[in-house]
């Protein structure tokens, strides 16, 4: 198979996130297993509210949001927990993304990491996460999981992640990842 091609966002859309932190350090690492990345800064594209009054034509922050999704094989996702769920700009993108999903996420591999301030580290707001991408027939593979309590203490002043656990974690749930769906794709296209 061809160079894996990852379209990565954080559900959090504040500058100073711990989930943009996160997502930068997995985007290295799957650099380093080759792939080809591209991060989307969901604050800067500012999708409206899902609604479907206005997906006919789709406006155009969603069609920009759509070519990248096309584009890529993988979707790298960082997600803070809201109220023990996701962020409500990360459902939105997956609700956009969700419509003639066959065109953008359908098949394809997800990977899920989050990282929160307390003691729970994403547990609940990652099994909403997972919920919501298997009922887009998402690729998603279920261990290592990458839960990061305490997020103030996991990261140097210079975006490093400090925490060995955490960054093995990530760099084996990545690994683990490109190398199944890369299997699957090459034994059978239809997922
Ligand atoms: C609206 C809101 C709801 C939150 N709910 C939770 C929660 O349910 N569980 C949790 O561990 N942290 C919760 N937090 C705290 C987040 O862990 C913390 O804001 C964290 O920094 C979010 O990630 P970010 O830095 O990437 O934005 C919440 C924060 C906000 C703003």
């Amino acid at each position: 198979m061809e160079i894996l091609k990852v379209a990565a966002f954080s559900g959090s859309f504040q500058r100073e996130s711990l989930n943009k932190k996160a997502l930068k350090v997995a985007l290295k690492i799957a650099q380093k297993y080759g792939a080809e990345v591209k991060e989307i800064d969901l604050a800067e594209l500012n999708l409206p509210i899902y609604n479907q009054d206005v997906e006919n034509p789709f406006p155009d922050s969603v069609k920009k949001l759509r070519d990248i999704a096309a584009w890529a094989d993988v979707f790298l996702i960082s997600s803070p927990e809201h109220n023990h769920s996701i962020s409500a700009g990360l459902k939105n993108t997956i609700d956009w993304l969700s419509r003639k999903y066959e065109e953008t996420i359908r098949g394809k591999a997800a990977i899920i990491l989050g990282v929160s301030v307390g003691n729970s580290g994403t547990l609940r707001g990652q099994a909403h996460l997972r919920q919501i991408l298997e009922a887009l027939d998402m690729f998603i593979v279920f261990q290592p999981e990458v839960i990061i309590a305490n997020g103030t203490q996991k990261f140097d002043a210079d975006g490093n992640m400090t925490d060995e656990k955490s960054l093995a974690a990530l760099d084996a749930l990545i690994k683990k990842t490109f190398d199944q769906y890369i299997k699957i794709k090459t034994t059978n296209d239809v997922i």
